[in-house]
């Protein structure tokens, strides 16, 4: 059984946590019925597997969207690029028509809706493989089936901001 101290101080796991410096994604699906597209942002996105290509990231049981990921056959990870904090900003709160406000969407290969926005630092379609039940989250595994990247820097979130020093360094061609 795992030790949980009666005193264990969540404020303080969350602080600790906000240590671990992550990238910054908007998720797309489109939900089915009407069929209108649907987004967040996310930071707890992470690799999985090489072979077969997967990935995962976890989504909070309050969010107003669950429903529809769960749902969704497939979604659109998109890794921010440091030009689209605004797009951090707009997906992670507010109504699903206000976040897709004066945005272009194309389809995705495999037809999935996805944000038509050259200036993404990566991007994965993937396949809704599994869903597991973690705590008051929901971790989603997702089988990658298609992706793409630019040479973009990366939108960098840590210790619950988002961090805007310039890079000074420039990023290699690989
Ligand atoms: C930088 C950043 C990272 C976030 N990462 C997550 C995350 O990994 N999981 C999550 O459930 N919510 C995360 N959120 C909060 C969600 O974006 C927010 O609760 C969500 O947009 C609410 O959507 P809803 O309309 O589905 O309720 C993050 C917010 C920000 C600003």
């Amino acid at each position: 059984m795992p030790a949980q101290p009666h005193n264990f101080d969540s404020t303080y796991f969350r602080a600790a946590l906000g240590r671990f410096a992550t990238g910054v994604t908007v998720i797309t699906c489109e939900s089915a019925h009407p069929a209108t597209p649907v987004g967040l942002t996310i930071s707890s996105f992470n690799s999985v597997s090489l072979d077969p290509p997967m990935v995962l990231w976890s989504l909070t049981r309050k969010a107003s969207s669950l429903a529809h990921f769960q749902r969704a056959e497939r979604y659109v990870i998109h890794v921010l690029a440091a030009s689209q904090l605004h797009l951090a900003r707009q997906f992670a709160s507010g109504p699903q028509s206000l976040r897709f406000r004066d945005l272009r969407l194309k389809r995705a290969p495999g037809g999935t809706l996805m944000l038509d926005d050259p200036e993404c630092a990566a991007w994965f379609e993937c396949y809704n493989l599994t869903r597991h039940e973690a705590g008051d989250h929901l971790v989603f595994i997702g089988q990658v089936e298609r992706c793409g990247r630019s040479f973009n820097q990366p939108l960098v979130y840590h210790a619950g901001d988002f961090d805007l020093t310039p890079s000074t360094e420039p990023l290699s061609n690989n």
